[in-house]
């Protein structure tokens, strides 16, 4: 694409950190909304996708599970975002999954941004937190470092105009552009077949922009755009550069961590999924042969 073609895009947001140190929690204040309290047993188990509106600004944030069995979610997350915010309750400090987290954000190249939470608890000890971080080779600005931290309350909602004031801030400085004016390209966040509806994949659009009627490939697998919905569930037409979608149609389930593209017609992307497909199977014959 030419610089001419480029626009403007929101950031998208990874939301990282150890088991119930509130990352659903955070969002949710974010959104004004209650996610965290319908999950079984509060534990997130997949990659949710939303975007926030603040005075005009949109912001695109994907929650990551914090359960130590999701390593592989938490590293496609931090390779699909733009800025990580690493949740970590004041109360508790620098975990096993905090750590974790920020060797993705590392290897990613992603810059990250701490959020001290729960400091509305009378264990909150965000200095504590600092000296942990320290020990991770991530020293903040208040110790002398470029870190950026923030101390938040998702329950008390507190300082979370601050944390996206941040987030605006850091989005700046990366200049984050796309070409919305040309075929879609993105990834698969999540994908599951749902029993009513078929295969549905959550798509980050990435790349130009992604329509109903569209025919797209994911990894091996296509199908045309029967339909997309939001993260509120309302259905839509079209879908930009960082706008996360729901997509209905395609004739079996992606993986999440799939790329996605549009493609010219249907023939082009059966062609692109048989040979996918006969891929796979060699690759697996391979291995089975030894
Ligand atoms: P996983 O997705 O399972 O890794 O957890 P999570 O990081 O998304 O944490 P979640 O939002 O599920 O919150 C875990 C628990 O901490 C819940 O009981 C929340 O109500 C509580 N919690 C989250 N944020 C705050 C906060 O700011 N203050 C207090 N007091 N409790 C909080
Ligand atoms: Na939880
Ligand atoms: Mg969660």
């Amino acid at each position: 694409d030419n610089d001419t073609d480029l626009f403007n895009r929101p950031p998208v947001v990874t939301i990282m950190g150890h088991v119930d140190h509130g990352k659903t929690s955070l969002l949710d204040a974010l959104r004004k909304e209650n996610v965290a309290s319908g999950e079984a047993g509060g534990i997130t188990q997949h990659i949710g996708a939303y975007q926030v509106e603040q005075n005009g600004q949109k912001v695109t944030f994907i929650d990551t599970p914090g359960h130590a069995a999701f390593t592989q979610m938490r590293a496609r997350g931090a390779k699909s975002t733009d800025v990580v915010i690493l949740v970590v309750a004041a109360d508790d400090g620098v975990m096993p999954q905090t750590k974790e987290a920020i060797v993705h954000a590392k290897a990613a190249g992603v810059p990250l941004i701490i959020a001290i939470n729960k400091m509305d608890k009378p264990g909150a000890d965000p200095s504590r937190v600092r000296n942990d971080l320290l020990r991770e080779d991530l020293v903040v600005e208040t110790m002398g470092g470029d870190v950026i931290d923030v101390e938040v309350s998702a329950k008390e909602g507190t300082n979370l105009d601050k944390l996206i004031e941040m987030i605006l801030l850091q989005a700046e400085v990366l200049e984050l552009k796309a070409n919305p004016n040309r075929a879609a390209e993105g990834t698969v966040i999540e994908a599951k077949l749902d029993v009513g509806r078929g295969p549905v994949a959550t798509v980050l659009v990435q790349k130009g922009t992604l329509r109903v009627g569209d025919v797209v490939i994911a990894g091996s697998e296509w199908g045309r755009v029967r339909a997309m919905l939001d993260e509120n569930g309302k259905p839509v037409q079209e879908a930009g550069p960082s706008k996360p979608v729901e997509v209905l149609g395609f004739q079996a389930t992606p993986s999440a961590g799939d790329m996605v593209a549009a493609v010219e017609n249907e023939g082009r992307a059966r062609e692109i999924s048989e040979y996918r497909h006969r891929q796979k199977r060699d690759q697996m014959a391979a291995r089975i042969a030894g």
